[in-house]
């Protein structure tokens, strides 16, 4: 496929999507985010990919919803097209997402790396959700999902103010996996990502499934969801294969069965 917003490229099991609008600092428009999602379901769909890069410039991983083409539409009209949902498909993934950020995370471009499993920052790095200044309010999950990272005197604060927020605090707060010189920023990810990929992937996504299983159910539910997914793994020749190589002082050889 050929994109206009996006490029997308696979260094062996990995998949790596760049945001490539530099002249609105990686505004996410509908074309953009219809060729995100197009591109990772491709990916998600690829068991020969076992993780996914998402990253911008170094200026900016995105600013935000495409203020220019938001700015003249109704709510019937949002209402009735479900305005940005498309995003949900890319935060259902089941391959794991790694969301590499430099420069502006702010609104939109917050929430979807908050929808990768890991976020790692670089220390040019900014975070907000400045959609208060705008007279809206966030509308891809940063409500909810930055509260569920940073707790709710943070969340407020961030989301009733529109405040950015430097790498540090980031990093105190909860909100990213790891922190990096920006120079070293894409090969951290794609180390990261590299070693993800080198893992059992129905390992990978049962592992996925259960973390992100504590961010929608109760501790007893949450646990018995892992142990019976556990369980499960031990259906898995990996699994089988993992555990003969710790055994056998050798490299397991998986084979994503
Ligand atoms: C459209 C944008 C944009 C955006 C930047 N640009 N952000 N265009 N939508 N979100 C464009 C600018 O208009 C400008 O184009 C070019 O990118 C460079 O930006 P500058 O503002 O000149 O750069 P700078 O002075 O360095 O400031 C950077 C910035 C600022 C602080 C990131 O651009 C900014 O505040 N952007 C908006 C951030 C924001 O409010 N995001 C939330 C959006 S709402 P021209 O052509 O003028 O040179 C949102 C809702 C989510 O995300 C809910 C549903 C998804």
């Amino acid at each position: 496929a050929t994109y206009e917003n996006i490029t997308v490229r696979r260094e062996g099991r990995v998949g790596v999507i760049t945001l490539d609008r530099p002249e609105a600092l990686n505004a996410l428009n509908l074309a953009l985010g219809a060729e995100v999602v197009a591109a990772a379901e491709e990916m998600d769909a690829d068991r020969g990919i076992g993780a996914i890069v998402l990253t911008g410039s170094e200026r900016a991983f995105a600013a935000g919803a495409d203020i220019k083409e938001m700015a003249s539409r109704g709510y019937a009209d949002v209402a009735l097209e479900d305005f940005f949902s498309t995003w949900d498909r890319f935060a259902a993934l089941r391959t794991p997402t790694i969301a590499a950020v430099s420069g502006y995370a702010l609104g939109g471009g917050c929430e979807v790396a908050m929808m990768c499993d890991l976020l790692i920052a670089a220390e040019s790095a900014k975070f907000g959700q400045p959609e208060i200044t705008l007279g809206t309010i966030p509308g891809i999950g940063g409500s909810q999902r930055l509260t569920r990272a940073i707790g709710k005197a943070k969340a407020m604060d961030l989301v009733l103010t529109g405040r950015m927020m430097d790498v540090t605090e980031a990093e105190r707060s909860g909100l990213v996996s790891r922190v990096v010189p920006t120079a070293e920023l894409l090969d951290v990810a794609m180390e990261t990502a590299t070693t993800i990929a080198s893992m059992s992937l129905p390992a990978a996504y049962a592992a996925k499934e259960a973390v992100a299983e504590a961010f929608e159910t109760t501790l007893t539910a949450g646990v018995r969801f892992e142990r019976r997914t556990f369980h499960a793994t031990f259906a898995l020749a990996d699994r089988a294969e993992g555990m003969a190589a710790f055994v056998e002082k050798r490299r397991p050889d998986f084979t994503h069965s």
